[in-house]
């Protein structure tokens, strides 16, 4: 296809569509499901590691621990494929085949084997000539391998972008996204476009993106520390004016993969990763082997006070509001609204490693909450219930060092404020209700 003539296409979906985003109907909350990458990389020997390699088994287990342990019930429906799946080669008609020795059923079978357990089936290419790990890439193949993955009955394409050029991108993964579209079956688009721009120093179009994707990577890989998560939550805070603002209902930021459960988090810093990617809105993709998570793990990826949080419907991703001494506090507004003012989900986040405590203090209206009626506060992890706190009461938490404390502040419904006002849930609306909030001036938690 020429440059003009898919320029011709995309404009013409923009326009038809009338709205700022890409609206195929999906992803309203974030994503949740299991991936491969982070935690089973591209270990392909099932020779020696039959238990661990890459293959339709893994899957298949994951799949069935997904159901039988309850994950799926809380939310965490998709399972998904990562790099190093596919064959060496492509097919003699051209298409994209899995490995036959490591996926000997097909893929066609993974995927209705997902289906059947009422769970969601994702798939991992590159647009580029090959897959970071040296796999068959998309380019030149964009329309062939869109209908192949609809075909297989794939309802998530995780798109990759090594072995491309950076600049290429804008032109790239909008089209392979009008390919999908023309599929006519619903796939989720997560991509990782704005992630190499950056690596390349280009500034990357994010209206152009959230046109396009249903997610974007825009930070390094995952790895299995703490380290990593921080620079993750150093990086989402710095940038957040830039990015947060294109976060909402059917268009995410992917900070990538939970590790909780894996080699590299103690228990509270497993805590503060979930507690950040409910405060990031961001998808609950773990990447963790479930035969084997310890109970205590398995307890922080199924708490469902945090991941209601993480999947509150109005899906504004929240902001870093505080950071002093190794102290940071992050708001993200969430529902029930009462009389134009947000809920809010606030953690507490100690980067701190005196190994003591430290004692946050604040009022509400200190954090910008400023309803009349008050907050009723809950810790999320620990359940202790603070009751109705009132905008200009002291309110102390004891946050443990590299932990976090995570509670939700909701709006006390009470008849003598009047009837209800619901803000309406458009994506403009809350945006700008919601910049208000956080244009408080800091205060000083340990005064
Ligand atoms: C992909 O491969 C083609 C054919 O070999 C080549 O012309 C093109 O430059 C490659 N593209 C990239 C981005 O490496
Ligand atoms: C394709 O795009 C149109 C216009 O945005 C949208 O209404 C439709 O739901 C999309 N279909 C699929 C299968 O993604
Ligand atoms: C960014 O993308 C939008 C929508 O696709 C387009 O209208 C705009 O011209 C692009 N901006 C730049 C600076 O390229």
């Amino acid at each position: 296809m020429t440059a003009a003539r898919l320029l011709a296409l995309t404009v013409a979906l923009v326009c038809s569509g009338g709205v700022q985003a890409l609206e195929n109907g999906l992803a309203r909350t974030p994503p949740m499901g299991w991936l491969a990458w982070e935690r089973f990389r591209c270990n392909t020997d099932c020779v020696n590691d039959p238990h661990n390699c890459i293959s339709e088994t893994l899957f298949m287990q994951m799949a069935d621990i997904l159901v039988s342990q309850g994950y799926r019930e809380l939310g965490y429906n998709l399972v998904s494929l990562d790099d190093c799946w596919l064959a060496r080669d492509r097919d003699s008609r051209g298409r994209l085949q899995a490995d036959a020795h490591r996926f000997p059923s097909g893929i066609p079978a993974l995927s209705d084997y997902m289906h059947k357990r009422g769970l969601k089936f994702g798939i991992y290419e590159d647009y580029g000539n090959f897959t970071c790990a040296g796999y068959p890439g998309i380019l030149g193949h964009l329309q062939k391998d869109a209908e192949t993955f609809a075909e297989w009955g794939v309802d998530y394409v995780k798109l990759d972008g090594c072995y491309s050029h950076p600049t290429d991108m804008d032109r790239g993964y909008p089209e392979f996204g009008y390919f999908l579209n023309k599929t006519g079956r619903p796939m989720v688009y997560s991509c990782s476009w704005p992630f190499y721009q950056i690596y390349s120093r280009m500034k990357p179009n994010y209206s152009a993106i959230i046109n396009t994707c249903n997610l974007w990577r825009n930070f390094d890989d995952i790895q299995d520390s703490w380290e990593s998560v921080q620079r993750i939550i150093d990086y989402y805070g710095d940038n957040q004016d830039e990015i947060v603002p294109n976060a909402g209902p059917g268009h995410w930021n992917d900070p990538d993969m939970l590790i909780i459960g894996n080699f590299g988090l103690s228990y509270e810093q497993s805590k503060s990763q979930m507690a950040m990617w409910a405060i990031f809105a961001a998808p609950l993709l773990m990447s963790v082997d479930l035969r084997t998570i310890r109970p205590e793990y398995k307890a922080i990826l199924q708490n469902q006070a945090v991941i209601a949080v993480n999947q509150d419907p109005l899906g504004i991703q929240g902001k870093r509001i505080y950071k002093d001494k190794g102290i940071e506090i992050w708001a993200r507004p969430i529902s029930p609204i009462s009389q134009g003012h947000y809920s809010y989900a606030i953690a507490f986040l100690n980067r701190r490693t005196d190994g003591t405590p430290s004692e946050v203090s604040v009022t509400l209206r200190e954090l910008g909450l400023a309803f009349p009626g008050g907050y009723a506060i809950t810790d999320l992890f620990d359940g202790v219930q603070y009751g109705t706190v009132l905008p200009d009461k002291r309110f102390k938490v004891d946050v443990n060092p590299s932990g976090v404390v995570l509670v939700r502040c909701e709006v006390v419904k009470t008849t003598g404020f009047g009837s209800d006002v619901r803000a309406p849930v458009n994506p403009a609306q809350p945006q700008s209700a919601f910049r208000n909030p956080f244009n408080n001036q800091l205060f000083n938690p340990f005064g």
